[in-house]
C-alpha cells in the first residue's frame, strides 16, 4: 500500500467536577493528534536518535489521525466529547467506556478510533483493546496526565507516546519483549525486532543485551517497549507490516 490511511478520532474527556485539570483543554488534545501524525509517519524529530544499525528498519506506517468532523448522525463536530463523571478514577474494567458506568459511550468503532481520557488508578498510563474484540469496548483509554504534550501532561510521560504505544496495540502490535517475564521464550511475532527478555524502563543506554541478542541488544527505543516518552522513537518495517495486515483484516473498515 502506498496510500496513507486517515483514521477519524473521537476523544471522550471524562472528568470529575472536583478535579478541573481532568477536563483537559482543546490544545492538549490537538497536541496529542500532532504527535500521532509525526510518530506514525516517522516524521518525529527524535527519530534521528535511532542507533545507526537500526536506521534501515525505521518505518513510515502510512497512518494518520484526524479529529472527527462528522458525528455518527452526520452532524458537524470537533471530535471532542466532554462528559462529567461521579467516578474518582477508572481502571481496566472498561467502566469509562459506557455512560451507564460513569463514562461515555463509544462512537461506532468501525468508523472511529475512540480515545477516552480520564483519571486512571494504580499507576496505569493507558490500555488498549486489540482488534477483533467487542465493538462496545473498542478503543484506547489514556490517563489525562499522559495525553498530549501541553496542559496537564506531566513528565516523563508528556511526549504523547502513551497514545502511540496504545494505538500500536489497537493496530495489533504486541509488546516488543513478548510478555514472557524474561523467559526469552516468546516474542512479538515481528521478525525484525530482536527477541528481548523483559520490558525496559526510564532512559536506557545502548546497547542493552538480553536473550543472546548481542551485539545490538534490545530495541528499547521502540514504541512498544516501556521506556520514558523521550526514550522511544520508532516502529520497524515488520511492525508496520503487522499494522498493514490489521488494516486489511480486522480494521479494514477504515480503508476507504
Ligand atoms: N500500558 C502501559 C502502562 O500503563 C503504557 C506504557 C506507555 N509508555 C510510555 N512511555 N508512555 O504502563
Ligand atoms: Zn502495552
Ligand atoms: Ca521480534
Amino acid at each position: 500500500r502506498d496510500e496513507v490511511i486517515t483514521i477519524p478520532v473521537v476523544v471522550h474527556v471524562v472528568h470529575h467536577a472536583k478535579v478541573p485539570e481532568q477536563n483537559i483543554d482543546d490544545d492538549q488534545i490537538r497536541s496529542q493528534i500532532d504527535v500521532l501524525n509525526r510518530d506514525f509517519r516517522a516524521a518525529n524529530p527524535d527519530v534521528s536518535q535511532v542507533p545507526e544499525v537500526w536506521r534501515p528498519l525505521v518505518a513510515d506506517a502510512r497512518v494518520e489521525f484526524r479529529l472527527a468532523e462528522h458525528d455518527p448522525l452526520g452532524g458537524a463536530t470537533d471530535g471532542i466529547v466532554r462528559v462529567e463523571t461521579d467516578q474518582d478514577g477508572f481502571d481496566t474494567d472498561d467502566a469509562v467506556k459506557a455512560a451507564a458506568t460513569g463514562g461515555a459511550d463509544p462512537w461506532p468503532s468501525d468508523q472511529y478510533l475512540n480515545l477516552w481520557v480520564c483519571q486512571l488508578g494504580g499507576g496505569l498510563l493507558g490500555y488498549a483493546q486489540f482488534p477483533g474484540g467487542p465493538p462496545q469496548t473498542d478503543g484506547v483509554v489514556i490517563l489525562y496526565t499522559a495525553f498530549g504534550t501541553t496542559g496537564a501532561a506531566a513528565a516523563p510521560y508528556d511526549g504523547g507516546r502513551t497514545a502511540t504505544h496504545e494505538i500500536g496495540h489497537w493496530l495489533d502490535l504486541l509488546h516488543i519483549w513478548g510478555d514472557d517475564d524474561g523467559a526469552c521464550a516468546s516474542d512479538d511475532r515481528v521478525p525484525d525486532t530482536p527477541n528481548q527478555a523483559d520490558s525496559n524502563a526510564g532512559t536506557p543506554s545502548f546497547p542493552h543485551v538480553t536473550c543472546d541478542n548481542g551485539p545490538n541488544g534490545d530495541m528499547f527505543m521502540n514504541y512498544m517497549d516501556y521506556v520514558d516518552d523521550r526514550a522511544m522513537f520508532m516502529f520497524t518495517q515488520g511492525q508496520s507490516e503487522r499494522m498493514d495486515a490489521c488494516l486489511e483484516g480486522a480494521r479494514a473498515s477504515f480503508v476507504v
